[in-house]
Formats: structure tokens, sequence, C-alpha cells
């Protein structure tokens, strides 16, 4: 167990461990993973070093949108376990030390979730409709689109319904929104965070905090036409679906429910904002911490990150709470490839590189030696700032995307959608099983990536509990996760696994115990970041400094002792492009 852990402010400075349960460990063979899964796990990721695990959706879904289509907000999917077994896996957390953070869906049910089947019952006008956003259609008989709005999915944000009337659907028809101007839907939610906190959950993670507060009066809904998280709208709180001044009043109200716990639950909100609003949801009378996505759009830049971590630590300065670190999760590619890809310009532009967006396979200019030496050294950038590092699994063994996954196996809605149809894989390439085991490797002679070959790189038992073979892993494997299998990474001292362990315990050790919010920079030139902190009481030093150099010049190192390094240094005192190095001074 960590100092970390031991105190109600464990969240300050964690390092969480993000779990995509569909893919993280199957326990019964039906090539999903699982609650028990995750459990038997629990080990690996107490050797890793994390203080907290987050669980993306693991409850009933018709999987529209991996999970984030909630049909029963209060249970298990049963193809991922029962009650039983969250509870029995939260025990096993606890006991190891690790907080456990679960995912709140709150701006959408799934179409399946029984207040939307009640909604459709029950007709225009009715209550049961009044939790959700219908609003009559354009044109003479109503028989187009309330107005042009489009899905982040692509195509057209309502779907209509068989009286005629249309919904609203931000993300997929299968994500109904909800109307959060009703009470019930309050009331609903409050219930929800009490029942998961009262089965031991430590805190939240919100999704879309940023839209829940709509204003959808006749008015507003003229306004727009399209809309995207950057546009040129207004960023006052007036917006008409994002971030508007009225949703902060949701989290104030959800504060008190946090707060009638001992200790307080936790949550962080996932809010694409600007980032000087980011403060206003970390606030400690609102959601307490906020995601800072800058290093998940940051390209390989020392400007990109910079910026980054300037706004980061702003954010947190202003609301008093502490920054959050992220550069992959289970929404965009794998930050190995990333980096190892084409870089556009610069973040600033918002422009990503075309192959980054693309993902279809074809254009991959991918340097896989490049992407990883640039991810080992911003692993190291990252881990030495105050505030919380939030972690992807699979993350910590220099995953790649899966760019190549067949079509027909791919299960992301946004493939399909009108926008880009069929030229975006979407987000599957990021979710693919992770490989646990290199001893049970399929045969490369007769492997396919459309069809199964009995073999899961240990993600799924060899056979379930009526000893018929384990079904293949919901999403295919590509040949080369061999390599990155948590055995061979285990057993090797270089790789990313055993950086990843090193980084988080000397973290642990040096910095965390600190409460500071701020660094101080180091004046090494335009192209490396370098920053000091002050080092825990309990260490040999006074600072410990964090230097990456992204110029292709050899930088001099400051005096002091090298606690880690990214690379393999052949002078100390050099530090070469695409590295870092953590300094203890004393
Ligand atoms: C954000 C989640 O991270 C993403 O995976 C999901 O598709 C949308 N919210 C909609 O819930």
């Amino acid at each position: 167990m960590t100092l970390n852990n031991l105190n109600d402010d464990w969240w300050k400075q964690a390092v969480v461990y993000q779990i995509y349960p569909r893919s993280f460990k199957d326990a019964n063979g039906d090539g999903l993973g699982d609650i028990p899964g995750i459990t038997s796990k629990m080990r690996y990721l107490r050797e890793l070093g994390i203080d907290a695990i987050w669980l993306s959706p693991f409850y009933p879904s018709d999987l529209a949108d991996g999970g984030y289509d909630i049909i029963d907000y209060r249970n298990v999917d049963p193809r991922l376990g029962d009650m039983a077994d969250f509870d029995a896996m939260v025990s096993q957390a606890h006991q190891e030390g690790i907080k456990v953070i679960v995912d709140i869906v709150p701006n959408h049910t799934a179409d399946r979730h029984a207040w939307f089947l009640e909604a459709l019952a029950s007709g225009r006008g009715s209550a049961a409709r009044d939790r959700y956003i219908f609003k009559e259609g354009s044109g003479p008989n109503g028989e187009f689109p309330p107005n042009d709005w489009q899905s982040l999915f692509g195509g057209p944000a309502w779907e209509r319904v068989e009286d005629g009337q249309w919904y609203l659907h931000i993300f997929a028809k299968e994500q109904p929104d909800l109307n959060w101007n009703n009470p019930e839907v309050h009331e609903e939610f409050k219930k929800t965070l009490r029942f998961w906190s009262d089965h031991g959950t430590d805190g939240f993670r919100v999704d879309v905090a940023h839209g829940l507060a709509k204003k959808l009066d006749g008015a507003s809904m003229k306004d727009l036409s399209r809309w995207t998280v950057h546009d040129s709208l207004s960023h006052d709180g007036t917006h008409p679906l994002w971030d508007r001044a009225q949703v902060h009043d949701i989290y104030r109200e959800w504060r008190q429910v946090f707060n009638e716990y001992d200790p307080p639950r936790f949550a962080v909100g996932e809010a694409w904002v600007v980032p000087e609003h980011q403060y206003l949801y970390a606030s400690p009378d609102e959601l307490g911490q906020v995601f800072n996505f800058e290093f998940a759009i940051a390209n390989w830049f020392s400007g990109d990150f910079r910026t980054a971590i300037r706004d980061g630590l702003q954010a947190a300065k202003s609301s008093g709470s502490t920054a959050t670190w992220v550069m992959s999760n289970h929404d965009v590619p794998r930050h190995p490839s990333r980096y190892g890809l084409p870089q556009a310009p610069s973040k600033a532009t918002h422009q990503l590189p075309k192959d980054w967006v693309l993902r279809d396979g074809s254009s991959y200019e991918e340097n896989r030696e490049l992407g990883s030496k640039r991810a080992r050294a911003a692993i190291l950038m990252e881990a030495a700032l105050p505030g919380s590092v939030y972690i992807y699994q699979g993350e910590e063994l220099g995953l790649f995307e899966v760019p190549d996954i067949p079509w027909d196996r791919l299960e992301d809605p946004t493939p399909f959608r009108t926008r880009g149809r069929y030229t975006e894989k979407g987000r599957d390439g990021c979710r693919v099983p992770l490989p646990w085991d290199s001893l049970d490797t399929p045969d490369p002679a007769s492997w396919n990536p459309r069809f199964g070959s009995g073999a899961s790189f240990g993600f799924s038992p060899a056979h379930d509990a009526d000893g018929a073979r384990s079904a293949d892993p919901h999403l295919p494997q590509p040949l080369w996760y061999r390599d990155f299998s948590v055995d061979v990474e285990q057993r090797d001292e270089t790789s990313m696994l055993s950086l990843y362990k090193a980084c988080l315990s000397r973290r642990a050790e040096l910095l965390t115990p600190a409460q500071d919010s701020s660094v101080t920079w180091l004046d090494e030139g335009d192209d490396v970041i370098a920053y000091t902190r002050d080092a825990a009481e309990s260490s040999a030093y006074t600072t410990i400094a964090s230097i990456t150099n992204f110029g292709a010049t050899a930088i001099t190192l400051p005096e002091g002792d090298l606690i880690l390094s990214s690379a393999q240094l052949d002078d100390r005192s050099q530090l070469p492009q695409d590295t870092s190095v953590w300094i203890g001074m004393r």
C-alpha cells in the first residue's frame, strides 16, 4: 500500500489505471473480459504500483457504444459477472491497497433502458417522455428532424419514433439524451451514486460531464447547425449544449452526496472544455478533479507539452485542486503509435496528423522504434508532474494501436456512421484484449485475424467451465502481441513494463507525499521540457528534476544522481533526442 492511499486526499496525487473491462482479462472463457478477470489480476496491478483502478462501464448494455449505452445503472452485465463478483473485486482491490472508481454516464441511457421503453410506450407529452428530449419535427408534417444537428458519431442527432416525434441523441441513436431539467433524472442519479458508494466504490469518473445542462427551446435550436468542442461558439456558459453555466448546479448537488460518505467519494469529470473552464468542474464543491486532455491531443513537440503542463497546472491552481495527466484512453489511438507517426505542425491548430484520425491501416506510416522511444520519454516527463496520472490498460506494455482489424470484426459505432463511412476504423484499435501470456500464441501459419485460432495470449483460459475451447477474444489480437505479453515484459529489464514499474515506485517514494501543485521550470532551451519538484522529506534529495529533450542536439545534464532514464545514456552528462531522465539533487 502506498503512503498516498492511506489518507483522504489519496486522489490528489494518484496513479489511476483505466480498465476497459471487456478487454482486460476473461476469466470464464467467453472471449469477453469480466469482473472476476479483474480480480484475478489485482496482484499484477499492485506490483505495477498504481493507487486506483477506474473501470469503464461494466453495466448491462447492448454494446452500441462499448458499454457507454447503459440499460441498468445499478447492475453488472451478466456476461461480465454479477454484484457478488463486483463486491469480491472491490474487496480484493482494497486488500491490495487499490481504490476503485466506476464510470457514471449521465448524459444518456441506452435505448433499452426501462425509462426509454416507457417513454416510447407512453406517447407525446407524457411524464415518461419528459425524462428525455423529444421534439416535433420540422417540415409541413414534421417529417424532417427538428434541426440539422449532427451526432458526434456522424449522421443526424435526431431519431424519429413511431408516433412521429423525434428524440435527441448526441451520440449513437441507441443513446437517447436525458433531460436534466427533469427532477426525476436528478434523483435517479443520486440513487446510483449512493448505490455504488454503498458497494465500496471510492469514486466516479463522470462521462460527458460538460454536456448535461441543455437549453433546447425554440430559439437556441436554430442558433447552431453543427457543433464541435473546439468550435468558434461561445465559451461564456451560454452555449445551448456544451459547458453551460447551469451544469455546475448538478455537480454541487452531487458533491452533497459524495460528502455523505467518509471519506468523501471522489469524482473526476470528462469535460472537453477550453482549459480556462476546466477548473470550474474541479472545484472542491463540485467534482474535485477534471481530466486535462491536453496531453492526449499533444503532438510530439515540446511546445505542445509545455502548453499542456502550464494549462493543467493553472487550471488546478484556479480550482484549488490538483492536475491530471493522460496520454491514452479508450477513445484515442495509443500514444506510442501517435508519437511514431508523421507529426502535424502543432496541436495549437487542433490539427491531428491525418493518419492519427484515419486509422484505416493503409496510410499507416508508423515508426515503432521511434514511437516507443518517445513513449518511454513521455512517461518520465509525465509521472514527475504534480497531480494524478491516468494510465490506460496496456500502456504499461507499450502496446501500439491495432490499425488493421478487419472491417467485419469492428465493434465501435463510429466507422459505420455517416461521417466518413468506412474510412475511419474508430476506436477499437486501442481496445483489443490484452496479451498476458506469450506461451498461448497462435500458430502463425494458420493465423487469420478474421477467425479464431484457439489462442489468446492468455486473455481467455484455454477452456471454459464446461471444458469446451474458449471463445475467441471479442476483438482479434494481432500476432505481434506476443512480444508485448506481460510474461515477456516481466522477464525483460529493459521493457516498457519494467520502466513503468520503476517509474511509479520512484514517484511514490520521492514525489507523491508533496501536496504542492507547481513546478519550477528550468531553462534548457525551446526543445527541452525541464522542471524540478521538491523531493519528499523522507528521501535523500532536496529536489528531483525531470528533463526531456525533444531536439536533435544533445543537451548537457545538470549534476546529481541519475535516478531513471528512458534510454541507455552513452555519456552520463549528455541527454540525446527523445530521451528523458530524472535526476536527484541533494
Ligand atoms: C465518452 C466516452 O469516453 C466514450 O467512449 C463514449 O463514446 C462517449 N463518452 C459517449 O458516452
